[in-house]
């Protein structure tokens, strides 16, 4: 398995590339199963993740291309993906494909919406919390599906299709939305959806789903309007980029001091984060090309978070951000409100020797002056980053064991990180 070795105290300056949203893409190539016509999407992000739904996709009877390398292309642009759907052979998700990636589950939506039946593996274990699919399941029966679970297997039908409904969630969930949305659009007569999540990505589908002839009213708000159609075209799009991403390197960057500018990120999907770290004292400003994020000397002023749906400070930064108050000037106080358990980062952190005490759901971050190299293993995603940006400050060599993890969601993370002076490596094997 691959390592990756840091050795701290660089500062980063130059200009790292921002990919496609990993949780964009995902949904978009979902979306494909909706239309026998080509749903072709660009700025699409090389990584793990993306290549499993590709494999799923695929078991499903969807045709994908993946365009070759053009002229005068630089090898940071994302891919260009042609997906069509001409007939669906099989309406099943094997729980060995929908067990590796949870994402996959959204698959649901769709099949019900063009086959009328579906027949997917519940997701399973997941190490940020138990995770459920009630809310997608809720949603589905709103539009009319019977839904039965059989020896793992959620088994969905609606022989007569699927009717409008109104669906009110009670809870925000980015998975249940898209799957309500998905099914809805070709729905028969007008759903709202209520206390819909507001994520950027959401948005992004809907704004495809529009392209290929979908009627969706409310985008980027919490209540989706849709009067459903009977047939979905091909279209073109492109995949936002990855805020999380952006999110990520700009706090690599508040860690070791420097100046960044992250190319093509949209600083307008962040607020919330840079908030945060104009707050801890750090340089953010958004421009044309991207956004820059500088820091020059000034120790990181402590900070108090909650977690919270879009627009919100995200889940997805919180590792992000423990790593980086681990050094701050004080104590921060960082609460997880969307996922429990999503603290195993914690004590991979205290191995490079950061202060951190856990009460419930709140991570009480006492700085230090110091963080020290050591072997850590990575355990999710955005916690096994959380590890590099420990890393990228701490003194000696970090070694990140199961890489794994960061391959899902991060396109070639040491590339970008050492073009801007870092001393980041891949070991491979061992
Ligand atoms: C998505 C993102 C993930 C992000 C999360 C929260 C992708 C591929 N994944 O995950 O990166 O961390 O949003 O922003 O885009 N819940 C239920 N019942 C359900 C569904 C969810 O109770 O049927 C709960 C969950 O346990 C959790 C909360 O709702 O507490 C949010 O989950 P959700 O937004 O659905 O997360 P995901 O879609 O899995």
């Amino acid at each position: 398995m691959d390592r990756i070795r840091i050795r701290g105290g660089n500062r980063l300056n130059g200009t790292i590339p921002i990919s496609g949203a990993k949780n964009a893409a995902l949904p978009l190539m979902i979306v494909s199963l909706l239309t026998p016509g080509t749903l072709s999407l660009s700025n699409v992000p090389r990584l793990a993740d993306v290549r499993l739904l590709q494999r799923i996709l695929q078991n499903h009877g969807i045709d994908i291309m993946v365009a070759g390398k053009r002229a005068g292309q630089n090898g940071m642009m994302g891919d260009v993906m042609h997906l069509t759907a001409r007939e669906i052979a099989d309406t099943t998700a094997p729980y060995e494909l929908v067990s590796r990636m949870r994402a996959s589950f959204w698959v649901l939506g769709p099949l019900l919406a063009r086959c009328g039946e579906a027949k997917v593996s519940l997701p399973g274990g997941c190490a940020i919390g138990t995770r459920p699919v009630d809310m997608h399941l809720m949603a589905m029966e709103k539009l009319g599906a019977e839904i039965a679970i059989e020896g793992g297997y959620v088994i969905a039908r609606a022989r007569k299709g699927l009717k409008g409904a109104h669906i009110a969630f009670d809870k925000v969930s980015v998975g249940a939305t898209h799957a309500a949305l998905m099914a809805a659009v070709m729905a028969d007569g007008d759903t709202v959806i209520e206390n819909a999540a507001a994520e950027p990505e959401i948005g992004d589908v809907a704004e495809c789903l529009v392209k290929m002839g979908a009627k969706i009213e409310g985008i980027h708000t919490p209540t989706l309007r849709i009067r459903g159609v009977t047939s979905l075209s091909g279209a073109e799009h492109s995949v936002i980029p990855d805020r999380i991403e952006t999110g990520t390197y700009a706090m690599c960057v508040g860690m070791t001091g420097g100046d960044v500018l992250l190319k093509d990120a949209n600083a307008g999907h962040l607020a919330a984060v840079f908030d945060v770290m104009r707050r801890a004292g750090i340089g953010v400003e958004a421009m044309n090309e991207g956004v820059r994020i500088h820091r020059n000397g000034h120790a990181l002023a402590p900070v108090k978070v909650d977690t919270s749906p879009y627009p919100g400070f995200p889940t997805d930064c919180q590792a992000q951000l423990m790593a980086l108050m681990s050094m701050a000037g004080g104590t921060s106080m960082i609460r997880e409100t969307i996922f429990e358990n999503r603290f195993m980062h914690v004590q991979e952190l205290a191995r490079l020797g950061a202060d951190i005490h856990l009460h419930g759901d709140t991570a009480e971050v006492r700085g230090v002056k110091k963080l020290t190299g050591a072997p850590v293993m990575a355990t999710d995603l955005r916690a096994s980053v959380s590890l590099v940006i420990a890393g990228l400050a701490a003194e000696g060599e970090t070694l990140i064991n199961r890489v794994y993890h960061l391959d899902r969601g991060f396109e070639t993370l040491e590339e970008k990180l050492s073009a801007c002076g870092a001393d980041v490596s891949r070991l491979a094997g061992g």
